[in-house]
């Protein structure tokens, strides 16, 4: 008989399972909403990346029907062969006026826009600086170009300036942060890193994913909160998360743009998006564009929940933003904090090794505009019961 050539595999996951690590994906039943029920059980949910409640919006849904009986259910092609509609060049203009930059170009998904153009752009006689903790997909788009990376650590302007220092002149560079970090909700330093791309002649990237939608005038992301427009060579923004659909987009010149049309492999090599999904996004532009008040109510919410987990007695890390870390320490005891709110009736995802250091695992909350301010004090009461249970506070 033969062996399982994959059998190293499931030795792999019984050591996750000895070290309490194994994770069995929770299941939504129905709609991504503040209150959800996933596995069967209700929960507020503070799990998502759904910072608007934009995922269950109507109007969104019926551009995407009407999309649907439009021009069909797909797209057919690859962008560069017969995939590009009307309806994407429509989004890829309304995105760079939104973004204020001369050009847009919408990938599938967030992921692929930061791995695909920083992996397109570079080559391994160029070298990229970057933060300790941007995200995965900025690491293997690194990874994927070649170039020699070098890593500040997390903020350090002036790390990232010694490191500066040390290159040839002439060696092209990439300086590259997230607008906003995934797992911390802290901000990038940005105005000390465009300083240092302007100084030093780097290209300067920022991954604004969790921050477009949520920060800067209308949701335009942190290089408008920073008041950044016209320093930043290349941003990245998602449309899967406060947009509510699915995507990602680089916004810079258009000569940049043009290149990534005829090098970036997720644009060359993968299927554009469906009709319904460009016309989902046009639909959350035009609520960002008219509803200032969406974005307000996301900010009272962080605000009374991010306060209201600091008078506990978490630590809540240095989160800026509606992301907010509660640091448990060791990958267990997050776990331990993740089960037992589950068990309270509130989800919020436990986040270990290697996603964040060893001994910072933690669970990470995501308030969005859609929570009731009832749903926010019962996950306060429900962290509080737990939070006491495991000595966290
Ligand atoms: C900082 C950051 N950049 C990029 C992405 C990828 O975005 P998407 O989900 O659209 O692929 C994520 C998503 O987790 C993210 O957190």
């Amino acid at each position: 008989m033969r062996t399982d050539p994959l059998s190293f595999l499931g030795t792999e996951l019984d050591s996750l399972r000895q070290q309490g690590l194994y994770r069995s994906l929770r299941v939504l039943q129905g709609r991504q909403e503040a209150t959800s029920c996933f596995d069967g059980r209700k929960v507020v949910n503070l799990s998502s990346n759904n910072y608007l409640g934009l995922t269950t919006h109507p109007d969104l849904a019926a551009r995407a029907v009407k999309a649907i009986e439009e021009f069909g259910v797909g797209s057919g092609s690859v962008r560069s062969i017969a995939g590009t509609m009307a309806i994407h060049m429509e989004l890829e203009r309304r995105l760079a006026a939104f973004k204020k930059t001369e050009a847009v170009v919408v990938f599938q998904s967030g992921f692929a826009a930061n791995a695909g153009t920083v992996a397109a752009i570079l080559t391994k006689d160029d070298v990229i600086i970057s933060d300790e903790l941007n995200h995965a997909s900025i690491i293997d788009g690194c990874r994927l170009s070649k170039a020699a990376i070098k890593i500040f650590p997390h903020k350090n302007v002036d790390a990232a300036r010694k490191i500066l220092q040390d290159l040839p002149a002439a060696q092209r560079k990439l300086l590259i942060t997230d607008g906003v970090f995934s797992m911390d909700g802290d901000l990038g330093s940005l105005p000390g890193l465009c300083d240092l791309a302007e100084e030093f002649g780097c290209i300067m990237m920022v991954d604004d994913a969790h921050a477009s939608g949520v920060f800067g005038k209308q949701g335009r992301g942190t290089i408008d909160h920073f008041g950044m427009h016209g320093r930043v060579d290349i941003q990245v923004g998602t449309l899967s998360k406060a947009m509510g659909a699915l995507g990602g987009y680089v916004a810079g010149s258009r000569t940049l743009i043009e290149f990534l049309y005829h090098r970036a492999r997720p644009f060359l090599f993968s299927t554009s998006h469906p009709p319904s999904v460009t016309a989902t996004c046009l639909a959350a532009l035009d609520i960002l564009e008219h509803d200032p008040a969406i974005i307000e109510r996301l900010w009272e919410n962080t605000r009374f929940f991010k306060s209201g987990l600091q008078t506990l007695g978490f630590n809540t890390g240095l989160s800026e933003s509606p992301i907010t870390p509660v640091i448990a320490g060791e990958g267990s005891r997050a776990m331990k904090l993740s089960d037992g709110l589950f068990a309270e009736g509130v989800f919020a995802q436990g986040i270990a090794y290697p996603t964040v250091a060893r001994d910072k695992a933690r669970v990470r909350t995501i308030v969005t505009a859609s929570h009731t301010r009832d749903e926010l004090q019962y996950a306060l009461d429900a962290f509080k019961k737990v939070g006491k249970e495991l000595g966290l506070i």
